[in-house]
């Protein structure tokens, strides 16, 4: 018997967010999803999760807008995108085709962008979830701007959730002293789960022009690089929210994706990895089947958060 991999990430929530397994996409890495799905199964995977999008288009930062680290890479995108319109009616009707949730990564400017987007994508055929963007570190406006102060997070969450019958997740920056206190902050406003982490701010310097290599200086830090300080920071949240939590930063193998299980994530996202291979979210569900395959394990909720401590 195979195990079992579905969760649910929204339980509570009147749709719920049911998953076949726990492997999703990470926001940015996989695009609107169109190009992978002509190179394997795109209903494979347990979500699929957008760029995130503005309310109108956007040309994205200067280039460069990469930069390679030891064991991840720098980004400074700032957000490029098709907006809000075209998603509405170019790339709903085509996910809605597809047998997997496609969660809609959503990014203000202000408090009110949120709910007037979340609004415009109620309801709407193809789209199962929103994913709060609130910790881009790329962008003049929102982003971690609001991102790294709990109470404007609350507000970007009370201002979609009260706009759409949609699950909403947030999606968390680790670049605070205390992401715990985000989480509480958009958990008391009705996220229905919470991700955990955007990329982490870090630099680079081309010492051939003495200058930083991205034009805006910082960028987000991923890959390999960042996992342990995702695991913690996945680790203390789940130790602290009841709502699920979804765990984003480094991983590549199955094994990756277990420990943040254990750390208490109801769920993966893979991103950076898809850059070095676009199957690399369909290696990380092969290795969690074969893991559990080899230890027994029947039902993946069984280790979910075995990690955590007991609770007192
Ligand atoms: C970007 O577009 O600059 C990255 C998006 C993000 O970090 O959320």
């Amino acid at each position: 018997m195979p195990p079992s991999l579905a969760v649910d990430l929204a339980p509570g929530h009147k749709t719920g967010l049911a998953l076949r397994n726990p492997v999703m996409t990470a926001s940015g890495t996989f695009s609107w999803g169109f190009e992978f799905a002509k190179q394997f199964d795109i209903n494979a995977l347990g979500a699929v999760v957008s760029k995130g999008v503005t309310i109108a288009p956007r040309a994205g930062n200067q280039q460069p807008r990469v930069a390679e680290t030891p064991a991840g890479m720098l980004n400074s995108i700032g957000l490029q995108n098709v907006g809000l319109d075209e998603v509405i009616t170019e790339l709903a009707p085509k996910w809605a085709k597809w047998d997997v949730p496609v969660i809609v990564n959503v990014a203000g400017d202000t408090i009110d962008e949120f709910g007037e987007m979340a609004a415009a994508l109620d309801g709407l055929p193809g789209i199962a979830a929103l994913e709060l963007n609130i910790s881009c570190p790329n962008v003049d406006i929102g982003g971690i701007e609001i991102g790294q102060d709990p109470e404007a997070s609350a507000r970007a969450t009370r201002a979609a959730v009260r706009n759409t019958d949609l699950p909403v997740i947030v999606k968390l920056t680790p670049n605070v002293t205390d992401p715990v206190k985000l989480a509480l902050a958009v958990e008391a406003e009705g996220a229905a789960a919470i991700c955990a982490i955007n990329t982490v701010l870090g630099l680079a310097i081309d010492t051939k022009r003495r200058r930083p290599v991205l034009p805006r200086a910082r960028g987000g830090l991923s890959g390999p690089a960042i996992k342990p300080v995702a695991l913690r920071i996945v680790y203390d949240v789940a130790k602290a929210v009841r709502v699920p939590v979804i765990g984003c930063g480094g991983i590549r193998t199955g094994e990756d994706a277990i420990e943040f299980l254990m750390a208490g994530a109801s769920a993966v996202q893979v991103g950076t990895a898809t850059f070095a291979d676009p199957r690399a979210p369909l290696d990380v569900l092969d290795g969690i089947e074969a893991w559990c395959a080899r230890e027994g394990v029947e039902d993946l909720r069984e280790i979910i958060g075995c990690a955590l401590p007991a609770p007192v």
